[in-house]
């Protein structure tokens, strides 16, 4: 199978087992513990650090646990800002180091190598922490989606590729002036095994719609023709579905068209008699062919939850200007973060692969939306979802906690509160012409704003699509509700001496041995890295 080679892949091949453990420091001030309870490592956590060390920092007690992962990678378009500074020890790598601080920018010619050095390390932790059973979903958009597919095809595996998803994330064009704007990013899932995962279908409850009766016990329900029509339908086509059924008078019916040919059943007889045996074999009076007789349909229940599968093109979410409209509200604020996903994506993502005690990381934090939108799920449907981010920059307790902080609490809203003044009026433009009919419309709106206006900070009237409208708009400030949910700040500590903890911190020791890190460390000691151009040699850890 082919593999993808880049710049440094040698050296990183094994970096992510040379990356030193470092201890989980719980920070109290800037934690949100749930009321009366301590901040503990047990709960949703924020952690605030470079994800290589934090991912590594988890692993004792995570490896192989969490359910889900969902992360946001810089996309190295060239103007993101974002350094390569991993610590790896190489020449090749300390002369990259020489320039680190420095962004990497679109004109480095090595910068699409520099991308895949500081991806697959923690690609690589991540699989670490990954269930059995789990899924992993990275966005990405052009810019790098052809060397991800490849480097994730050569970490998880091409045969764990579920699907690659694509977001609509604008819903204008954002540059007139260009011939193509791209409006839709990527979003490329992969499990740890392709065979055992259970993925979730999407709840849609329009399915209902197509059941419009309801029996005595409310059940909704359709009843569908028991004769097949269309393309098909002919005796010929499947002979053995062509027999008499006995209608509620005794005698045979058998399927025949209205022009006369002989018709099919749309099932066969054994299914036929399991519909009569569970009484959803419904016979109606119906008139054909000048006679009125008796037709035989099969009644369908609607499902108790409606679902359908997911197609693997999102455009009926929000996009980036609702995500940003959605923190402008939260902080009261503009511009707060560039690049926020809206909460509804990563509700897509949990509905496929969450269930309501699932574990779900995200360790290219940003502005939070994961937690957020974990904590609206479980508030939605009683989970018991958790969380853990990380976030490298300071903005982790300010932007990134701050925002789970409000959206726990609830926070003050402010926004237009809009109430209809005048009913909704189709105005042809018969009526427009004539100078009458417009001049009693235009008094009427006229009446309405003079009455009105004292109680509104605006008075808008539109005509969209031959409907005019009239809506009053004021400003309030609401409170938003809390959606609950509590979490703890996390900082990273010394690197772990494993040797120099045994000797010397035996209270602490015991404390992880009971969390299970002490095994997990001995299992998962360093390695050494292997010598340059033998990446084939595969040192991966195996759980
Ligand atoms: C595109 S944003 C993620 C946006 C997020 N999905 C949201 O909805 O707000 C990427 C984030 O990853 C963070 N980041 C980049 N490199 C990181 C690293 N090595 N460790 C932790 N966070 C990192 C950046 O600071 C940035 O906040």
């Amino acid at each position: 199978m082919p593999t993808l080679e880049f710049k440094g892949k040698s050296f990183v091949y094994t970096h992510h087992l040379g990356v030193p453990y470092r201890e989980l420091l719980v920070v109290p001030g800037k934690s949100c513990p749930a009321t009366g309870k301590k901040p503990d490592l047990d709960d949703n956590l924020i952690l605030h650090g470079d994800n290589l060390e934090a991912l590594k920092a988890l692993l004792p007690r995570y490896a192989g646990k969490v359910d889900c992962i969902y992360i946001d990678p810089p996309y190295n378009t060239g103007t993101e800002g974002w350094c390569y500074n991993d610590a790896v020890n190489a020449p090749l790598m300390r002369d990259w180091l020489k320039k680190s601080g420095n962004p990497v920018e679109r004109d480095d010619l090595q910068r699409h190598d520099k991308w895949l050095c500081m991806m697959w390390p923690r690609l690589q932790l991540l699989k670490e922490l990954l269930a059995e059973d789990g899924a992993i979903f990275v966005s990405i958009d052009d810019n790098e989606v052809h060397r991800l597919r490849a480097m994730m095809d050569d970490i998880f595996g091409e045969e764990n590729h579920v699907a690659t998803f694509i977001w609509r994330k604008v819903d204008s064009p954002n540059d007139n002036k260009v011939a193509i704007t791209p409006d839709h990013e990527m979003i490329l899932c992969y499990t740890n095994d392709a065979e055992i995962v259970g993925f979730g279908p999407k709840n849609d409850a329009s399915i209902l719609g197509a059941y419009s009766a309801k029996d005595e016990m409310g059940r909704l329900y359709r009843d569908r023709l028991l004769k097949k029509n269309g393309a098909n339908s002919l005796r010929a086509d499947r002979p053995t579905m062509f027999f008499g059924i006995k209608d509620p008078d005794g005698n045979d019916v058998f399927p025949i068209h209205d022009n006369g040919e002989e018709a099919r059943w749309a099932a066969g007889i054994e299914t036929v008699e399991k519909h009569r045996n569970a009484g959803t074999l419904i016979w109606k009076r119906r008139e054909r062919r000048g006679q009125t007789v008796w037709e035989p349909y099969t009644r369908e229940f609607a499902p108790d939850i409606p679902t359908r599968p997911h197609p693997t093109i999102w455009a009926d979410l929000p996009t980036m200007r609702q995500a940003k409209a959605m923190l402008t509200d939260i902080f009261a604020a503009v511009d707060v973060f560039a690049t926020p996903k809206p909460v509804e994506l990563i509700d897509r993502i949990l509905e496929i692969a969450t269930d309501k005690d699932s574990l779900i990381l995200d360790s290219f934090a940003g502005s939070g939306t994961t937690a957020h939108a974990v904590l609206a799920l479980n508030a939605k449907d009683g989970g018991n979802r958790k969380f853990i981010l990380c976030e490298t920059e300071d903005y982790a307790d300010t932007l990134t906690a701050e925002r789970v902080r409000r959206v726990i609490r609830g926070y003050d809203y402010k926004g237009t509160a809009e109430t209809e003044l005048h009913p909704p009026e189709k105005i042809t433009w018969s009526t427009f012409a004539k100078d009458k009919a417009r001049d009693v419309i235009l008094e009427r709106i006229e009446g309405i704003e003079t009455f009105e206006r004292a109680n509104y900070d605006k008075i808008e009237k539109k005509i969209v699509d031959g409907v005019l409208t009239v809506v009053g708009q004021k400003q309030v400030t609401e409170k938003m509700p809390g959606l609950g949910g509590s979490f703890t700040y996390v900082e990273l500590g010394e690197a772990m001496d494993l040797e120099r903890l045994l000797a010397e911190t035996p209270g602490h020791v015991a404390q992880l041995h009971r969390t299970g890190a002490i095994s997990f460390l001995h299992r998962h000691r360093p390695h050494p890295c292997p010598p340059p151009n033998t990446p084939q040699r595969k040192m991966r850890v195996r759980r």
